[in-house]
């Protein structure tokens, strides 16, 4: 296992009702004046948003609105939130919603506190200070109600990127799984197989002993198999809402990827597909993982092997393990298309002929002869023919 450090301050209160404690939480972490912070209307048409504002108001505390965040959220939309916090004298971002609008916010919460153009932290920079956020989270599937990250595409080139840095780790995180029973089976769906990605990406490793993490992944991954099915049957499973919530925060708030080298290739491979697509974060994922993943396998056929077999149940074969690690792909794969996502780049609206121009957004920034990849290094063939494979 590799030194580390760790820092995931995020207070989390979760259960039924739990968004009705957002005012004393904003009081708690300090926020006088609140940027609430939503998407296409699914807040305001589920009530949600007004029990929100309801609960501000319950504790005195002033706010200004901002909804209209897309899924796969855009540049614009940020600009606008960083000049409404500077003149409304904003202190505290508050994201109601998914991913999108959280990763929004965050972009905005350290937008706003910079001199210069935000679009400076999605290109390497490092944000060091950031207003703080709140989150009342909708659905379980980005973990970005735990996590240091933020993914944003810029409208300039459709360049969707990520920035990460300790200071975007929301203040405080409202997790109700009642909230997500409105959610539609396949972004539901989405969710779990975003979920499962994050879990894949970090268990595809280099590093020696780290049993501990590896344990941690395979029982969020069984956990995601026996609950995902479960809620994609019954909508209203509170308790399979809630187990699949949880485990969505803990498989992207980094405690079982600690001390470990990390791969995150397939979400690298999948944000062109979303941006160029505007297909769901999951359902790209569900298109990309297998492909990445059999494409990668000869690597460490051994850990594919092993989660063959610890997670999908294989029969391990010591004459070909590459056999049970291919089955374990496969099961995979099944699993995901059970649920309802889709296998192929077609099913995303994507053609043979879009490849190269996928090749080259995804190379855009990255240095000539340059790779992408932690588990093993892919560069532009690799990259064309893992795309070629999603056909
Ligand atoms: O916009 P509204 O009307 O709210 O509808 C949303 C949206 O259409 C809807 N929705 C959300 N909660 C709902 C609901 N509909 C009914 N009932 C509810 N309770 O669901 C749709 C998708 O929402 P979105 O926020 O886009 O989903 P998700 O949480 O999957 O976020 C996806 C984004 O997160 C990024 C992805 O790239 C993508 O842009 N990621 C962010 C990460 C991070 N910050 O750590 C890591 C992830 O790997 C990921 O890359
Ligand atoms: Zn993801």
């Amino acid at each position: 296992m590799n030194n580390f450090s760790y820092y995931s301050p995020t207070y989390f209160d979760f259960g039924n009702d739990a968004e009705s404690h957002t005012g004393q939480l904003v009081k708690r972490f300090g926020g006088n004046k609140v940027l609430i912070h939503y998407g296409g209307g699914s807040v305001v048409r589920s009530g949600l948003l007004d029990r929100v504002k309801d609960s501000l108001k319950e504790e005195g505390i002033a706010y200004v609105e901002l909804g209209g965040v897309r899924p796969n959220p855009r540049s614009g939309l940020v600009y606008e939130g960083i000049e409404l916090v500077r003149s409304k004298n904003v202190d505290f971002i508050l994201a109601v919603g998914g991913g999108s609008v959280i990763d929004s916010a965050k972009a905005i919460a350290a937008g706003a506190t910079y001199d210069g153009d935000f679009w400076d932290f999605f290109s390497g920079m490092h944000p060091e200070v950031a207003l703080p956020i709140g989150t009342v989270l909708t659905i379980a599937a980005a973990g970005s109600e735990g996590s240091p990250d933020s993914v944003v595409t810029h409208e300039d080139g459709m360049l969707k990127r990520a920035m990460s840095s300790d200071v975007l780790r929301p203040k405080f995180s409202v997790l109700n799984p009642a909230l997500t029973q409105t959610l539609p089976a396949y972004q539901t769906a989405c969710g779990v197989t975003d979920i499962m990605a994050h879990l894949y990406e970090r268990y595809l490793t280099n590093t020696e002993d780290v049993e501990v993490t590896d344990r941690m992944i395979e029982g969020l991954l069984l956990t995601m198999v026996h609950e995902g099915p479960r809620v994609i049957a019954d909508p209203h499973d509170y308790g399979a809402r809630a187990n699949i919530m949880w485990a969505g925060t803990q498989a992207h708030n980094n405690s079982c990827g600690v001390g470990r080298s990390q791969d995150w290739s397939s979400h690298t491979i999948e944000h062109e597909l979303s941006a160029l697509y505007d297909c769901a974060h999951g359902a790209g994922l569900a298109v990309t993982m297998p492909a990445v993943f059999r494409y990668v396998m000869k690597h460490d056929v051994k850990r594919f092997a092993q989660v063959a077999v610890r997670v999908w149940g294989c029969q391990m074969d010591f004459a070909h393990p590459e056999r049970t690690a291919k089955a374990g792909i496969d099961a995979l794969q099944h699993f995901l298309v059970s649920i309802g996502m889709p296998s192929t780049l077609e099913e995303l609206g994507g053609k043979e002929e879009d490849i190269s121009k996928l090749v080259e957004v995804l190379f855009h920034g990255v240095e000539q002869g340059g790779t992408i990849g932690g588990f093993t290094p892919l560069d532009t063939k690799d990259c064309a023919a893992i795309y070629r494979m999603m056909l």
